[in-house]
């Protein structure tokens, strides 16, 4: 079964039911070559995904991998996933893959989700942080599927941020974050998710949640059909530094409050001089800007408000606020990848 499959038409895709714009930006085939060939030169090409972009190089060369932990500022110890063009590729770099894996891959390929697996002797250590596993995901967008058969191999890829700070999911962020650094910078627009994929591992038997993403809990489970095991960070065996509590910070502090707690919070800071950013969620038409509070009114659905979450704390962060107050998002299913990052976010210490 392919998620793909009622996408015939250019401009429109129909996914159980639900029908998401793809993005109309569309990049040259020559483009797409030039970044091919500079990925098989060993350099950096960071691209569009479905969820956020990514900074890209193969694989299958170590010294090429390097540069993007140099370019990220990210400890050579934390692994990376490898980007691969279908789910035929999965025995290249996995090995004893279980039933299970298949099954989700069949299931969700391409797509937001990430599968940890046994890594197979081709994959250098640079790209797992020395484990002996590694992360393997088909992602689902038009110019990284083009990169991906243009180029053959695997594409080892980070979100392209700075580690610990918030992932892009516009060219723009890419730029003003790592600007010339990076090789080639392809623009897709912004991203259609807009929150990293889910991950999940199978490498030691029993399913085991290590990041909520992109793609539901709820649709893992029901195609498994029993119950995954959420991953303890600290008992964890394995190291994602999605898991940290730092991770996915802007470097505008942020808080969160329940609505009722949301303005007095906002105008205390206020008095005191702050210039205070809101993140709004219930719709009362009292998103209103005041002496020193800027008020964004965030979407109501949990799809919508994923995709713009990122976008809204970059435009925060190149604001200078001085505090970022978000409204308790709520606590169902389909919001769980969103209240894991601003829970996180929140974790920085700031506040
Ligand atoms: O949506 C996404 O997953 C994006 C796009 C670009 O594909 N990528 C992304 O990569 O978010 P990154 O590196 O920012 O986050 C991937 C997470 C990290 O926390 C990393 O530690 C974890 O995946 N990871 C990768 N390989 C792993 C492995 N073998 N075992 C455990 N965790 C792993
Ligand atoms: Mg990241």
């Amino acid at each position: 079964m392919s998620r793909r499959r009622n996408c015939d038409k250019p401009t429109e895709c129909r996914i159980e039911n639900k029908t998401l714009s793809v993005n109309p930006h569309t990049i040259p085939n020559d483009q797409i070559q030039a970044a091919a060939a500079l990925l098989r030169a060993g350099e950096t090409v960071a691209f569009p995904t479905e969820t956020v972009y990514g900074l890209g190089a193969d694989a299958s060369n170590p010294l090429a991998v390097r540069k993007i932990f140099e370019i990220k500022g990210r400890p050579v110890y934390h692994p990376l996933i490898v980007h691969i063009a279908a789910t035929s590729q999965l025995p290249a770099w996995a090995r004893n893959i279980p039933d299970a894996a298949w099954r989700l891959a069949d299931a969700f390929w391409p797509g937001p989700l990430t599968l940890i697996l046994q890594r197979s002797s081709q994959v250098p250590n640079e790209v797992t942080g020395g484990q002996d596993t590694v992360g393997l995901r088909v992602p689902d967008h038009p110019i990284a599927t083009a990169l991906l058969h243009a180029f053959g191999g695997g594409i080892a890829a980070p979100s392209a941020n700075r580690f610990g700070q918030v992932s892009p999911t516009t060219a723009q962020h890419v730029h003003d974050k790592l600007g010339s650094r990076v090789g080639m910078l392809l623009d897709g627009g912004p991203c259609r998710i807009g929150v990293e994929s889910t991950i999940v591992s199978l490498a030691h038997g029993e399913a085991v949640l290590l990041r909520p993403g992109g793609l539901s809990i709820e649709a893992i489970e029901n195609t498994l059909n029993k119950k995954i095991l959420l991953a303890q960070a600290t008992a964890s065996k394995v190291r994602a530094s999605g898991l940290l509590d730092l991770h996915y910070a802007p470097t505008t502090p942020i808080e969160i409050h329940p609505a009722d707690e949301l303005w007095r919070r906002a105008h205390q800071l206020a008095k005191l001089g702050h210039k205070v950013a809101i993140l709004k969620l219930s719709d009362d038409n009292k998103c209103i800007n005041s002496n020193g509070i800027t008020c964004f009114q965030m979407p109501l659905l949990a799809d919508e408000y994923g995709r713009d979450l990122y976008a809204t704390l970059h435009r925060i962060d190149h604001a200078s606020f001085d505090h970022i107050l978000a409204e308790t998002p709520p606590v169902t299913q389909e919001w769980v990848a969103i209240n894991d990052r601003i829970r996180r976010a929140a974790h920085s210490g700031h506040s």
